[in-house]
Parts: structure tokens; sequence; C-alpha cells
């Protein structure tokens, strides 16, 4: 089947490619190859050529694609184009085209507008600046005064130079769902990129890894009443940004790596209640996950908490609330700097997958009671069961191997004898309660007699000498 296939395509490139350089390089400077599966999939690869202009006439094979259910993809990936320049007219209903890995400083106005049905556009990887990102860009066909719209959905401005944003960038693309701005030097979400990022109401994705921003101001995400994933990844945050609370009830994923925080609290995830997936990772100032810092997550599915070096600790309440309906299917682990976990941290035997390699865990009786009794053992991916670190004689082997026989054993008793009940309480023990509380009475009393004394003491013989403050301003006799 799939040779058959692979085999097919093959001819229809290889007709395409003698159709091609028969008719006259349409495509300036160089032949792209048009691959036509069939009228509705059309690819022209660009990709390679040392293509400097954008083409002002596409292949004729184009013309075969249907315009209703035509998906046309036209990749100019790693040239020279400089200016991206007006393009040709593309029939077809969804049309994407990547600029991805050139030299593109400028965009002309109207660069899209014979394109009005350009689904996708891929500038990364390019020198583009903020000023060229001029609403005027992306307008669509002029028609009676007025230019309309394009179809952009997804828009990736990845890699490129731009600090702020037009605040009317978005103007002409009321359908933007996705965009595409890490890995440039934004630094400061300034007020206008603040007012185009609100004005993309429709956005579900939006990419802000390694922008170099510390802070969201409050109202950037007003408005952007479907923003379902974000990532934060790689910037200078020191807390979870509370503006995201705005959009708690979309957002489902959340991708916060690689940014200096200390300690996850329970501020941390503050109205983030349709959370599904939160991924926290690779940061290497983490040290702790204090009490209630998932509680607010109460639809969260899969959690990865990995890579981060320096963490130590898991307060043994960080899902606090959550038990009673317990949501979460995956949770990882791996890779930090974990030795215990407390066997109340959460009811194991509920997840799916657990990730626990690459820490240094002390194999003691809660571990063995979180593997065994509670079946967190059975949850590892095969390939993935982790070692113990200590104790000396357990170290390098699985966590999975170990029997503690010296440990309580793991009935539905144990948990009670650890609490506090007044029935374990026996006579002798109260009586030497009694006794202790007594001696504590009469050395309270003790030292405070002993006080009093010093007092009087104090009283009569120091403070007869009254200390005299002098002030620099008033005292007549310095000047
Ligand atoms: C497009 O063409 C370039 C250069 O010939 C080639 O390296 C690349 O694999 C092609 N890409 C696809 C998706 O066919
Ligand atoms: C693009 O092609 C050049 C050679 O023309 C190569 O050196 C460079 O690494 C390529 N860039 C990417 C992103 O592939
Ligand atoms: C935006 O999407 C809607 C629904 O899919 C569609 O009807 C409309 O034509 C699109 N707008 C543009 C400018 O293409
Ligand atoms: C992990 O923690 C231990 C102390 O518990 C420390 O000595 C070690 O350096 C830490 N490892 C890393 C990678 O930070
Ligand atoms: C785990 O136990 C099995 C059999 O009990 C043994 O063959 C294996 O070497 C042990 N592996 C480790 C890493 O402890």
């Amino acid at each position: 089947m799939f040779h058959q296939r692979k085999f097919k395509q093959v001819l229809v490139l290889l007709c395409a490619l003698v159709a091609t350089s028969g008719a006259d390089s349409e495509v300036k400077n160089t032949l792209c190859d048009v691959f036509l599966q069939d009228v509705n999939y059309l690819t022209l690869n660009c990709s390679r050529r040392n293509i400097e202009t954008v083409p002002n006439k596409w292949p004729e094979q184009i013309d075969n694609i249907a315009n209703e259910g035509g998906h046309v993809l036209i990749t100019f990936f790693n040239n020279s184009i400089s200016t991206v320049t007006q393009l040709p007219e593309i029939p077809g209903n969804r049309i994407a085209i990547s600029f991805k890995s050139n030299a593109i400083i400028e965009i002309e106005d109207d660069a899209f507008r014979n394109i009005q049905r350009l689904v996708y556009l891929d500038l990364s990887n390019n020198r583009i600046s903020g000023e060229v990102l001029r609403s005027e860009i992306f307008q669509g066909p002029y028609n009676d005064g007025v230019y309309s719209s394009i179809a952009l959905e997804t828009l990736n401005l990845g890699y490129n130079e731009i600090h702020s944003l037009d605040r009317y960038l978005f103007q002409y693309t009321p359908n933007l769902t996705r965009l595409y701005l890490n890995n440039n030097p934004i630094e400061i979400l300034d007020h206008v990129t603040v007012l185009a990022l609100s004005s993309a109401v429709n956005l579900e994705v939006l990419d802000l890894a390694n922008v170099d921003i510390d802070s969201i101001p409050l109202d950037a995400f007003r408005g952007l009443m479907n923003l379902q994933q974000i990532d934060l990844s790689g910037n200078k945050f020191v807390n979870v940004p509370e503006s995201l609370s705005l959009v708690g009830s979309t957002l489902q994923y959340l991708t916060f790596n690689n940014n200096p925080i200390v300690e996850l609290n329970d501020d941390s995830f503050v109205g983030l209640t349709n959370l599904v997936q939160l991924e926290v990772g690779e940061n290497d100032f983490l040290e702790e996950v204090k009490r209630s810092t998932f509680t607010p997550l109460k639809n969260l599915r899969v959690l990865h908490l990995c890579h981060n070096p320096n963490l130590r600790y898991i307060s043994h309440n960080a899902f606090r609330g959550m038990k009673e309906k317990w949501t979460l299917k995956e949770v990882y682990l791996d890779d930090n700097n974990l030795s215990e976990l407390s066997t109340d941290l959460m009811p194991w035997s509920k997840l799916e997958i657990l990730g626990m390699t690459g820490n240094n865990w002390l194999c003691n009786c809660d571990l063995a009671n979180i593997i065994t009794k509670q079946e967190a053992g059975a949850k590892f991916k095969p390939g993935e069961i982790p070692y113990c670190a200590a104790p000396m004689k357990f170290s390098g082997t699985f966590i999975t191997n170990i029997t503690l026989t010296f440990c309580p054993t793991f009935d539905s008793t144990y948990a009670t004898k650890k609490g506090f009940s007044i029935s374990n309480l026996r006579p002798k023990h109260i009586l030497w309660s009694i006794f202790g509380v007594a001696m504590i009475v009469c050395a309270g009393m003790l030292i405070g007699l002993l006080v009093n004394a010093m007092k009087a003491f104090y009283n009569k013989n120091i403070r007869s000498q009254p200390i005299r403050y002098i002030n620099l301003h008033s005292d007549s006799s310095f000047a």
C-alpha cells in the first residue's frame, strides 16, 4: 500500500517537473517543484533555491487546483528574499505560505491582497522589525472604498527583531487564532503591543517564549476570550504572571519552562480552573513547591514538573483540596532533585502514568508504601523505572525491587495509627503530662520572682542617674 502510494507520488512529481521545465520557468530565477496530489492538494516547493525576489507568476499547474476545498502549500524556506512584494493570485480555499529562514527586512503594503484565502503564513527566522508590521501589509481586496479582511489563522513571527507591535496590526486578520512571537527581543509588553494583542480576540494559541519579558500587564489578555494555550518559557518571570487569571476560564495549556522562579505556591496558578496540562520544567532556581500550589487547577489532567535541578521539596499539601475530585492522570516528576515524597501527596493509585526517574530517591518506608501499597509502581512507563539513591545498601536498585521487611504493614489501620486519639492515652501518660505541666508552672513562677527582684534593684541603683540627650539644633551651648 505504502510503496504503491509513494511510487504514484514520485510519478506525479516527475510529470510535474517535466511539465514545469517545458513551461519556461514561471517562477523567476529557479525551478520550483510542483507536487499535485489531486485537485485538492498542491505543494510548490521553492525551498533552498537561492531565490531573492517573490515570483510574479506561479507555475501553470496551480490552476488545476479546485477553488472549493483546494489546499495549496507554497514554501520559500531558506532562500534570500529580503522584501515580500505582492504575491500573485492563488486558487484554492486554504493557502499556506512559508518564508521561513530568508532575509526579510520589508513587507510591502497589500502583499497578500490577491490571496484572501491565506490561512497560514510563516515569516519566522527573518529580520523583521516591529515597524515593518503595519496593518496595511495584511489588507485584503479593496472593494467599495474599504479594504476587506484576509482569512489568516496562523501567523508565525518567531525569531525576528520585533520589539513592539503596531496597535492596528491585526485589523484585517479577524480570524487569527495562532500567533507565534517567540524568540524576539520584546523585553517589555508596551501599551501599543498590549492593544495589538488584546485586539486579536479570536486568539487560541499565543507563543511568547524567549522574548525577555518579566511581566505581563493586567489588561494584555483582556478580551482574549478564546485563549487556550500559552507558552511563557525562557523569560524572566520570578512569579507566574497574575494576568493569566484573566483567561483562566479558557486556558487549557500552560508552558512555563526556564524562568527564574524560586518557588511555586498557592498564588501561582490562581484562577486557572480549566487548565488541562501544565508544564513547569528547566527552572534552574526552582527549589520548592509549597502547599496548595495546584489547588486552583480543578481540571488538570497532565502535570510535567521535570528537569528542575534544584527542586528538592514538594509539600505534602501541594494538591490540597483536590483529592476528593481527582482529575490528574499523568504526573511527571523526572529529573528533579527530589529524595522523598509524602505518602499522602496524591491518591497515587488513581494515576495512569507516573514519571519519577532521574532523582535521588531515598528508599524508605514512605516510598515503599507509595510504590507497593498505593500501586504507584505499576504506573511507570516501560524502561522508565526509577532507581534508589539511598540508603547505601539500596543504591542503584530499582525502587520497584525494594522490599522493606521492617516497615509497618501497610494495612488500612496504618494511617490512623499515626494520628492522635484520646483513646490511645493511658493513665501513665496522663500522670506524666500533669507532672510536666506542674514543673513548667513552677519554673515560670520562679523566673517571675527573680525578674521582679532584679527590677527593684535596677530602679533603685541605676535609674537615679538620668541620661541627657543633646539636641544638636536647639542646644545653644553648641553654637
Ligand atoms: C524541497 O526542495 C528542496 C531542494 O530541492 C529539498 O531539499 C527538500 O527536501 C524539498 N522539500 C520537500 C518537502 O519536498
Ligand atoms: C540555509 O541555507 C544555507 C546555505 O545556503 C545554510 O548555510 C543555512 O544553514 C541554511 N539555513 C537553515 C535555517 O537551514
Ligand atoms: C473567518 O471565519 C469565518 C468562519 O469560518 C468565515 O465565515 C469568514 O469568512 C472568515 N473571515 C475571513 C475574512 O475569511
Ligand atoms: C541536589 O541536592 C543535593 C542536596 O540535597 C545537593 O548536594 C546537590 O548539589 C543537588 N543537585 C543539583 C543538581 O543541584
Ligand atoms: C530487580 O530485581 C530483579 C529480580 O528480582 C533482578 O533480576 C534485577 O537485577 C533487579 N534490578 C535492579 C536494577 O535492582
